[in-house]
């Protein structure tokens, strides 16, 4: 058991850490783990209030997981729960009250909410202790809520949580409150600049770049622990790497509509005039200020690169759209890229967006089926795709597939590919 001082130390620790992250479902990931640590809680879980509802937004559990083999993750799904006394949720975020249940099997008769068996008989666990508090921001709006549950003593045994846990609870609420309303509004730019592209490219969905910034932190994380990259570095890479993998496409910005929105095949030219929404896109961040700025350009103008040198744009200049020195080829050409030549983020990227390419419906073609999509991944390693990148892209399948459940695509027209 910490003693007060190591506590006061980690409460500091714990809130300058969670200002760090931009990343909203990063940020839920670092909250969750800090809390869980400090109050020595098995599992936990992050609701995210939408209007009237609830959303079920995050959760972890430390028993579940250490039945998988290591850097497995578990898979859950999202779901959400109407903003009212029926549920402890639902009661923490109408009333604004925390909720300290010692037993969720045997609430007593005198409160009005009550304990869904459903979560524990799906996820073959048992819940015992739970504390649940409103996440709440300085306008005093209700942001979610955040449960903790199944406090453990020294050998493992189930406790209820201490009355004294309660304010220190609220506490982390509230700084995760501010760090969560900012990370909702980096999130809510992002995906502004995106309807401005989405305006000019309507396959460019918020639900298309939500999956492959999500995928691509899958597959970077699952490559990167191949390659024994230390996890700081993972995590930080990670939390730029979904916002920059989301604006993959944001130069077509600069792309006329003439061509975007054309209903037959490009000719030659056109597609010329395609291709270069990487370096425009990649001019945008070309004031690199921040790791951010240093990703964002990497992906936009890399994505479209492949393994065995025959994406494009090749070894160019951006801002002066000339071969890079030494990458000159012949007539004044570029040389290609190639192989490791291509920055790891814009390998990641490429398997993400073919990936989602392939499953989702193209107004030129139907959504195609899993083992189709698979053959053709699998067919175009040492191609188009790093080969060590696809092998990432399969040890994390079933998280890329509870990913797509996650942002599915609303119904709405699509236009044809770049
Ligand atoms: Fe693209
Ligand atoms: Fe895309």
């Amino acid at each position: 058991m910490m003693n007060e001082r190591e506590k006061l130390d980690l409460i500091t620790q714990i809130s300058l850490d969670i200002n760090e992250v931009k990343d909203i479902d990063l940020l839920l990931e670092r909250i969750l783990t800090s809390v869980r640590k400090f109050f020595n809680a098995d599992a936990g879980s992050i609701y995210l209030r939408d209007k009237d509802n609830l959303r079920f937004s995050y959760s972890q559990n430390f028993s579940q997981q250490q039945k998988l083999p290591p850097g497995r993750k578990l898979i859950y799904n999202t779901f959400s729960i109407p903003i009212n006394n029926m549920s402890i949720a639902g009661y923490v975020a109408k009333n604004r009250k925390t909720v300290n249940i010692p037993d969720v099997y045997s609430i007593n008769d005198s409160v009005p909410y009550t304990f869904d068996s459903q979560f524990d008989i799906i996820s073959n666990y048992r819940t015992s202790s739970m504390l649940a508090v409103p996440i709440i921001n300085q306008r005093n709006d209700v942001l979610g809520v955040m449960q903790v549950i199944n406090a453990q003593g020294d050998d493992g045994e189930i406790l209820p949580f201490s009355p004294e846990d309660e304010p220190l609870i609220m506490h982390f609420a509230n700084s995760a409150g501010l760090a969560i309303e900012r990370a909702q509004m980096t999130r809510n730019i992002i995906l502004r600049m995106i309807s401005m592209a989405e305006l000019r490219d309507p396959k460019e969905t918020a639900a298309h770049v939500n999956r492959v910034g999500a995928f691509s932190v899958e597959i970077y994380e699952e490559w990167a622990r191949d390659k024994m990259i230390p996890d700081e570095e993972v995590e930080r890479q990670k939390d730029v790497l979904r916002m920059a993998a989301m604006l993959h496409d944001v130069g077509k910005v600069a792309i006329s509509d003439l061509i975007l929105k054309k209903p037959a095949r490009l000719t030659l030219d056109e597609f010329e005039i395609m291709k270069s929404h990487t370096y425009l896109g990649a001019r945008l961040f070309k004031n690199i200020q921040s790791d951010f700025d240093e990703v964002a350009l990497q992906v936009a103008l890399n994505h479209h690169e492949k393994w065995d040198g025959t994406g494009y744009p090749g070894h160019m200049d951006p801002e002066t759209e000339e071969p890079l020195p030494g990458f000159e080829g012949a007539n004044g050409t570029l040389k290609p890229k190639k192989g490791e030549e291509i920055p790891v983020f814009g390998r990641v990227v490429a398997v993400a967006d073919v990936y989602d390419a392939l499953c989702s419906r193209r107004s030129y073609k139907e959504p195609w089926d899993e083992d189709r999509t698979l053959e053709e991944i699998r067919q175009s390693t040492g191609k188009h795709f790093d080969p060590d990148m696809v092998r990432a892209f399969f040890s994390c399948l079933d998280v890329l597939k509870s990913i797509s459940k996650r942002y599915p695509d609303e119904d709405e027209p699509q236009e044809k590919a770049d």
